[in-house]
């Protein structure tokens, strides 16, 4: 389990601990200028190697020595400043699924609070909805892609197997940013979103990228009713920029995984049938056999008890570090899985059901983009106001699970 007290850890792994005195590290400093934040981790790169580096993005080199940048900076805050959704152009609806599947509208309405979904065609990618989200979230903000320092692509479902991140990045034009890919299934925005602000929190980040994008589509059994019926494809983006410490917006977090409950969840790694070479006692030695990945398969009655249990524990450890109470929150905004789920968890916290955020009946559980995505809409339908406070949970696969006490704005 990590908190918010708890989870803290530099971004500058190149230090040596024998550097950072005399550089004045992990002192709290002043906030430093925007341009002097976004170069700082090139030049934390840059200083652990003789004679610096060369520069990708100016093409020149990077003198480690003579051109010391300030220190990162302890103590700042973080705040959502923008938000932007995208979901594909295919609508997939109840009765469609009764088309291919033993089902109907009623049995998904009533079981899971789903109508319709969206689903990829054609030339539509998971990389591209992130992008289109995360426009509308630099378009919200008024921050141009240059002044982006940190793309967080939180995915399970990447179109390359090694991220897609930094394809996100390169289609953004933000090329003075670093991306790299977050996987946590559902949780994966929640995870992303916290890490955003670690990273501000530790110095030297001004403006991060969270994005929540899944094409679970890509990994239905189509044909297995208990779970084709559940998804659906999307993604969602929040920028989070470092602001004064009692401007912070990141009010208290909680994040746990417990690999245990990976038979209740999971689209696990198999291999397939290739000539192997044998070694002299006739067992299998090479070439390694491919890999490719199950369907999704799912026990949803365990998955069903085990967020309904957990997720408002969660909750109520974020609460109690944000010193706040569930009777403090405007909003709930759980990953969108099922409505029964967001109905017992407002229960168990008290929380009316006017105050509960659920746009699932259109997109159905569109997993790490789900909660940018049911924000995203709040926040341009006037719903979600500045100054509002949100608690926002994401569950699912791992499993993994885990809460942020958010102010929008
Ligand atoms: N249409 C009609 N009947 C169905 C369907 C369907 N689509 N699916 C299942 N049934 C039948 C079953 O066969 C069963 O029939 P039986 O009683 O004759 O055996 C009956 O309906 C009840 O099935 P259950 O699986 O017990 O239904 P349940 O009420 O548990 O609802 C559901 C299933 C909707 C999946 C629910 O368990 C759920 O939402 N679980 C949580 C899923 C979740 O939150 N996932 C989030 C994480 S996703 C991620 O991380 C990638």
């Amino acid at each position: 389990m990590a908190n918010a007290l708890g989870l803290v850890s530099l971004p500058a792994p190149c230090f040596r601990v024998r550097n950072l005195a005399p550089l004045g590290l992990f002192r709290p400093r002043p906030f430093v200028a925007a341009g002097n934040a976004r170069r700082a981790p090139l030049w934390c790169c840059a200083a652990a190697v003789d004679g610096g580096v060369e520069d990708p993005v100016l093409g020149a080199a990077v003198a480690a020595s003579s051109n010391p940048r300030l220190p990162r900076v302890v103590g700042m805050g973080s705040k959502l400043v923008g938000c932007g959704s995208a979901v594909p152009k295919l609508l997939i609806s109840n009765d469609d699924l009764a088309q291919i599947v033993e089902t109907s509208d009623e049995w998904i309405s009533v079981r899971t609070g789903i109508r319709n979904r969206r689903v990829l065609t054609g030339n539509e990618t998971v990389s591209g909805l992130a992008v289109e989200a995360a426009r509308g979230a630099l378009e919200m903000a008024h921050v141009e892609p240059d002044d982006v320092d940190l793309v967080i692509m939180c995915t399970s479902t990447p179109n390359d197997l090694f991220g897609c991140g930094a394809q996100v990045q390169r289609d953004l034009g933000c090329k003075n940013a670093w991306a790299f890919d977050a996987t946590a299934a559902c949780s994966g925005f929640v995870v992303g979103l916290i890490t955003a602000t670690r990273f501000i929190k530790g110095g030297g980040f001004q403006n991060v990228l969270a994005i929540g994008a899944d094409a679970l589509s890509r990994y239905v059994d189509w044909t297995d009713r208990g779970t084709c019926i559940l998804f659906g494809d999307a993604a969602g983006a929040v920028l989070v920029q470092a602001c004064s410490g009692d401007e912070d917006g990141l009010l208290g977090f909680d994040l746990h995984s417990d690999g245990h409950g990976q038979k209740h969840l999971n689209a696990i790694a198999k291999n397939e049938e290739t000539e192997l070479i044998s070694n002299n006692n006739g067992a299998p030695l090479f070439p390694p056999k491919r890999s490719s990945f199950s369907c999704i398969q799912m026990n949803g009655k365990e998955v069903f008890r085990f967020a309904v249990r957990c997720v408002p524990q969660s909750i109520e450890a974020a609460l109690e570090e944000a010193g706040l109470t569930s009777s403090s929150i405007d909003w709930l905004l759980l990953h969108q899985a099922n409505q029964r789920i967001m109905d017992a968890v407002a229960t168990r916290l008290q929380i009316s059901s006017d105050k509960v955020i659920s746009n699932l009946a259109n997109y159905g559980n569109t997993s790490a983009a789900s909660i940018p995505l049911a924000l995203d809409e709040a926040v341009r339908s006037g719903k979600v106001q500045a100054g509002n406070t949100i608690a926002a949970a994401g569950f699912g696969a791992g499993l993994t699970w885990g809460s942020a006490i958010v102010r929008w704005k």
